[in-house]
């Protein structure tokens, strides 16, 4: 395997692999991508205090997430189309964290199904839900990941109407996915690529085909979530997904005190504090501005974790010393599977293991029950944030 020291070398290998198509559909944030960009800029503000001769020799990563033991603070979220980052890629990419002990989470919108994930993994995984306007096929979709014994749900719930991101406009990405005349010259120069999807399993939504209405050349992304994804959905309809669903619930997407108080009330098991990867509200404030408040707020009634923006040890380190529990990582780990597959994505997950272990000791942190804001340094930023 090749040597990626960073999930930067990931991300340019897989930016070399993987069509631009997919790859760009990875990659974007919304209309201008303010969000994004403030995603990273907000988080590298950041500082951490340094500290120096305190014994760290004996130092642990290890945690709980949603009460299950875990090796550190980090699950694996859902990524849409992972199956077009290489073949099989929902799979690979759910042996690879469970290997690691941590939590993979399949999306709604994947390649392979929840039951050819369930059938090639040993253990249960988490399944994500995007609620569509077709309530019995909601139903059944809730009723299959039971069925597969995944052990909680992440319901996104900041993607009712899909945020444009132009590039997938202009490669003409459409559902299902469809390799058009003007993208064959770029998949001939990534054979790699190409065997691994002629040996995957699926070549489209391996959840949604069959039952979908309309799964039939629907044009492109955003139509089709418009004519599927339910736009009516509100607080109200969690009470029918906490009776299908009577297991854990994550509720993804979370960005607003208010709307964090009212998750509380609604019986979730935990929130993840998000703007969806810069994907959808383009303007919105990065997720890592967010988190405080929103700690200061439900912190002590729910489990926060976080997501948006990490791409570093240190990064799951600031999100911690700001109150998250853990963090959820997406172009973080596609990077990985789109340069190398399960190995790929194992590399990502030792990457962020191995930054988040130095970045403990050389604050003079142990364990992950000592970080708190005392970790982060006190800069002129943070004294004139606290006015
Ligand atoms: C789906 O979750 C997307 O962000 O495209």
């Amino acid at each position: 395997m090749k040597a990626f020291p960073s999930i930067e070398d990931l991300r340019e290998h897989a930016r070399r692999n993987v069509p631009k198509m997919f790859f760009d559909y990875a990659e974007a944030g919304s209309y201008s991508q303010e969000t994004l960009r403030a995603n990273r800029s907000d988080m590298e503000r950041i500082k951490l205090r340094q500290r120096v001769l305190i014994d760290v020799d004996k130092r642990s990563t290890a945690t709980t997430i949603l009460g299950e033991p875990a090796p550190l603070p980090l699950a694996l979220g859902p990524i849409g189309l992972g199956g077009m980052m290489h073949g099989d890629g929902e799979i690979l990419a759910c042996r690879a964290a469970q290997a690691a002990g941590i939590p993979y989470t399949l999306s709604t919108m994947s390649i392979n199904s929840i039951e050819d994930v369930a059938e090639a993994v040993d253990k249960p995984f988490w399944f994500q839900l995007y609620v569509m306007r077709d309530r019995g096929f909601m139903r059944e979709l809730i009723q299959r990941a039971a069925a597969a014994r995944c052990s909680a749900l992440m319901l996104t719930v900041d993607l009712q109407i899909l945020g444009q991101r132009h590039c997938d406009v202009r490669n003409g990405l459409t559902v299902p996915p469809d390799i058009k005349i003007r993208n064959v010259i770029d998949i001939m120069t990534k054979p790699a690529w190409a065997l691994s999807i002629l040996k995957g399993k699926r070549k489209t939504f391996g959840n949604l085909a069959g039952p979908v209405q309309g799964m039939e050349n629907v044009g492109s992304l955003a139509q089709w979530t418009a004519s599927q994804f339910d736009p009516s959905l509100s607080w109200k309809d969690l009470d029918w997904i906490r009776s299908e669903w009577p297991g854990k619930l994550i509720l993804k997407g979370i960005l607003d005190v208010e709307d964090a108080r009212i998750a509380v009330k609604s019986g979730a098991s935990a929130i993840s504090v998000s703007n969806h990867g810069g994907r959808q509200l383009d303007g919105a404030p990065s997720a890592i501005s967010a988190l405080p408040r929103v700690v200061d707020e439900v912190g002590s009634d729910i489990e926060v974790m976080f997501d948006s923006g990490v791409r570093t040890g240190a990064d799951i380190m600031r999100a911690l010393a700001l109150g998250a529990r853990s963090c959820i990582v997406g172009r973080s780990y596609i990077y990985g599977l789109g340069a190398s597959g399960q190995a790929g994505v194992a590399r990502a997950i030792e990457i962020l293991h191995k930054e988040l272990d130095v970045t403990m000791a050389l604050c003079g942190v142990r364990s992950i029950g000592e970080i708190d804001k005392r970790v982060l340094a006190d800069t002129d930023e943070r004294r004139n944030a606290r006015g």
